[in-house]
């Protein structure tokens, strides 16, 4: 509030605080103008006359400041010319004195409403973003949920797989272990290690598709026979694509009977055209597979498992694959101790 009279100014500041508002008054206009710059200040209520310059100065002074402050100008006589310059710089109230203090009240509400209702905009944009934050944290959970306990089924299911066969029950889990333990011999990124993982668990869910006499024969199998127990990759694929975020996992299982020769199945890809993913879950797999007792064989010992995997590098399985793999913290001790194996032969691609 800026008026020369004291009583004016004093008038004015006390019946604005008695309604609520922070108010303080100046009497000079060079007052006004350094403390206009040191705070901020929603509305200037000056006289059109002061002391030491013009209220509407003031208010021309002020339009170029980045948030413009509202006017109103207060005026003990009519000068025609300074109420029209007002005006056009955009002057919200003129009163005239003398005024009564309740029209005072309504004209200072008036000329802080769009304020008002910026600041209501403002925050209720700010109450919608932080509502559709949350609302996506919460789709996010939801999928993310989803997800994990679709993915609990599927691990229930890998674990039906493996315990339809006894000499497998920890056939997925130790893929699993092997596989994550071998992409991070590979220094592959952490979200490769998990996806490895998870393959490694699921990478034979599709032999749910795979009639039990058929899967559990202990005898050698007949071509059709064997031709259902190729068509596994492509049913695990068939069930894990569907989910979100399962492209690379989908992609290894599928290829995890290839080989870098070219002769595996289901897709007979060779070298780099198979996934890393899937040529890691072949070395895995074959590891497993052979230490462990199958009903028509018994578990070959480490030493042979490690000679047919460094034999068949190259030519069933990567190299580089193979050579990470031996140097697995379970495997590296086999490898040391082991009579056959230098080390598997030069890159398969
Ligand atoms: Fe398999």
């Amino acid at each position: 509030v800026v008026d020369d009279e004291p009583l004016v100014c004093n008038l004015i500041v006390d019946t604005l605080r008695n309604a609520g508002f922070a108010a303080e008054g100046a009497r000079k206009l060079h007052e006004v103008q350094a403390r206009l710059a040191a705070a901020d200040f929603d509305l200037v209520i000056t006289d059109l006359k002061l002391p030491d310059g013009s209220g509407v100065d003031l208010l021309a002074a002020c339009q170029d400041r980045a948030s413009r402050i509202p006017f109103v100008l207060i005026s003990g006589f009519a000068d025609t010319d300074e109420v029209i310059r007002a005006l056009n710089l955009g002057a919200r109230a003129l009163l005239e004195k003398p005024f009564d203090i309740q029209r005072l009240l309504e004209v200072v509400e008036q000329a802080l409403a769009p304020q008002r209702c910026e600041r209501v905009e403002a925050a209720f944009r700010r109450h919608q973003a932080a509502m559709n934050r949350e609302l996506r944290q919460c789709v996010a959970d939801a999928v993310a949920e989803n997800q994990r306990l679709f993915l609990g089924s599927l691990a229930a299911l890998a674990k039906a797989i493996d315990a339809r066969d006894p000499y497998t029950q920890q056939h997925s889990a130790s893929v699993a272990r092997l596989a994550r333990d071998t992409a991070a011999q590979l220094a592959l990124p952490e979200d490769d290690i998990q996806v490895a993982e998870m393959a490694g668990s699921l990478h034979d869910i599709g032999k749910l598709a795979v009639p039990e006499g058929v899967l559990l024969k202990p005898g050698r199998l007949t071509d059709a026979e064997f031709a259902q127990i190729k068509l596994h990759p492509a049913k695990s694929r068939e069930i894990l694509l569907p989910l979100p975020g399962m492209e690379a996992c989908a992609a290894a299982v599928y290829a995890h009977h290839e080989r870098v020769d070219g002769t595996g199945y289901p897709q007979g890809l060779a070298g780099e055209r198979i996934p890393l993913l899937g040529r890691i879950l072949s070395v895995c797999d074959a590891w497993d597979a052979m230490t462990t007792h199958r009903p028509y064989r018994r578990a070959l010992s480490a030493d042979r498992a490690l000679a047919i995997l460094h034999g068949d590098a190259g030519t069933q399985f990567d190299p580089a694959v193979v050579q990470a793999f031996f140097r697995l913290s379970s495997i590296a001790p086999l490898a040391a101790a082991s009579s056959v194996l230098p080390c598997p032969r030069g890159p398969s691609s």
